[in-house]
């Protein structure tokens, strides 16, 4: 059975999902929401939607659209908003997709707060919450998914996550924080965020901490247990680093099953570490991937090492379309329309489905959360996963302010 849907949000990213949300076969209707006039006209008046989207289904505010008979609601506002926004939609009965990250605040403790009220939230009204992690959608995840399934990686060793992302690179973070501050949302945050600076809140790059956190996990199924951090504070006066603690961070961690993991959050200095700026390698006992390849070696049973005949690691290059899962036949369709838009029938029949967005992620994360709502399971990234993610951000961040101490990381346990 079809659901029907409301996306909130509607600037540079809630833009991308719409069409995407629109097109998959188990949407039957779709409503929209922004508080910016303009930007929800865009949309109302746009042919494209018409055949799911009927005009009084366009909404000023995210207490309108709770109101209106939905199942679920995709929450793309500004970072600050996300965690209380999303308690609201699934107080009023509705499922809820959240960009990412959980939220981010200067206040680590009140993220943490947050953390603990969304999964209060989501026991007590028996909603689900889906985070929309892309590093956990891109090709590389679900290959090492699979791998992981299949037991492949033997014990898990060490894993690296980071997220490399200049403030002056191609997506410029100045230019970002700009657009979101350039609306009635953003014009409200200027207020709060100049308290948080009076009363000597210390922000940092760990407090979005989900494109790195979030693949080892993901993969490894597990989660952080300590950390101890490093931080390195903007020397220049930048002002887009003021109230900031660092402009870049380092952390380590101790995972529950026994693998140790760096993370890295930089946000001052060009380049990466690997061949993708949001990316994260995994190492175990027997097989390990990074960069795209993965390396696998069969072991004898100790009693049968054989020093003349010693097993050779293999070592395999992965295509993209060989990492990716496929999706359904007719949700794949349905996306290929949605992403050729302009292309006629001739055209769209020569066409492969390609995945595109932050490395293919955005189709399979439209997917996970529709047919999850609508097969009234639980999504891949529910809110005890997401936490995890956020928890190591925050805990990597207290550490590092307080010079490398090792703290303990809380944990909310898995999915009942
Ligand atoms: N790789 C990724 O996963 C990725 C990449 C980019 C952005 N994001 C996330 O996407 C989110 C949106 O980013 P963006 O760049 O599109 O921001 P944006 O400022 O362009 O858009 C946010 C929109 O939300 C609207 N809004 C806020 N509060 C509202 C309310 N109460 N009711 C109705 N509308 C409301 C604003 O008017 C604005 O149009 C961010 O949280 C960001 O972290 C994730």
């Amino acid at each position: 059975m079809g659901i029907c849907i409301g996306l909130v949000g509607l600037g540079s990213f809630g833009s991308a999902f719409a069409p995407l949300f629109k097109a998959h076969p188990l949407v039957d209707r779709i409503a929209l929401c922004d508080r910016e006039p303009e930007r929800m006209r865009r949309f109302a008046t746009d042919p494209y939607f018409r055949d799911k989207f009927r005009s009084e289904d366009a909404y000023a505010s995210l207490e309108e659209i709770c109101d209106a008979d939905l199942d679920a609601l995709v929450i793309m506002t500004q970072p600050w908003l996300h965690a209380p926004q999303c308690i609201q939609a699934m107080k009023a009965g509705k499922h809820v997709y959240s960009a990412v990250p959980v939220i981010s605040l200067p206040d680590g403790n009140e993220i943490l707060d947050w953390c603990d009220r969304l999964v209060d939230t989501c026991k007590r009204t028996g909603m689900t919450y889906m985070l929309g992690e892309t590093p956990c959608f891109r090709p590389q995840a679900m290959f090492c998914r699979r791998k992981a399934a299949e037991g492949a990686f033997g014990d898990f060793v060490y894993a690296e996550g980071e997220y490399c992302h200049d403030v002056d690179h191609t997506c410029n973070l100045r230019e970002v924080s700009q657009r979101r501050r350039s609306s009635a949302s953003g014009e409200e945050w200027r207020e709060r965020e100049r308290h948080y600076r009076e009363r000597g809140a210390q922000d940092g790059p760990m407090h979005y901490p989900t494109h790195s956190t979030s693949g080892p996990v993901w993969v490894m199924r597990t989660h952080a247990e300590k950390v101890t951090a490093y931080g390195f504070g903007n020397k220049t006066g930048d002002p887009f680093f003021a109230g900031d603690a660092f402009s870049n961070e380092v952390a380590l961690f101790r995972m529950n099953n026994g693998a140790t993991v760096r993370i890295a959050e930089l946000r001052e200095t060009p380049g990466r570490l690997g061949d993708e700026s949001e990316t994260f390698r995994i190492l175990g006992t027997s097989g390990a991937f990074s960069e795209n390849r993965w390396f696998e070696v069969r072991r004898p049973a100790p009693e049968d090492i054989d020093p003349a005949r010693l097993p050779r690691p293999e070592v395999r290059e992965l295509a993209a379309e060989e990492m990716f899962d496929r999706l359904p036949g007719p949700v794949e369709e349905a996306f290929k329309r949605a992403m050729n838009r302009e292309a006629d029938e001739g055209e769209l029949r020569e066409k492969d489905f390609t995945p595109r967005g932050h490395g293919g992620s955005h189709p399979y994360l439209v997917h996970e959360f529709v047919d999850a709502v609508a097969s009234d399971r639980q999504p891949g990234i529910h809110v005890w996963e997401a936490v995890r993610f956020m928890a190591m951000g925050v805990a990597a961040h207290q550490s590092a302010l307080k010079d490398g101490e090792t703290l303990a990381v809380p944990d909310w346990g898995d999915a009942p």
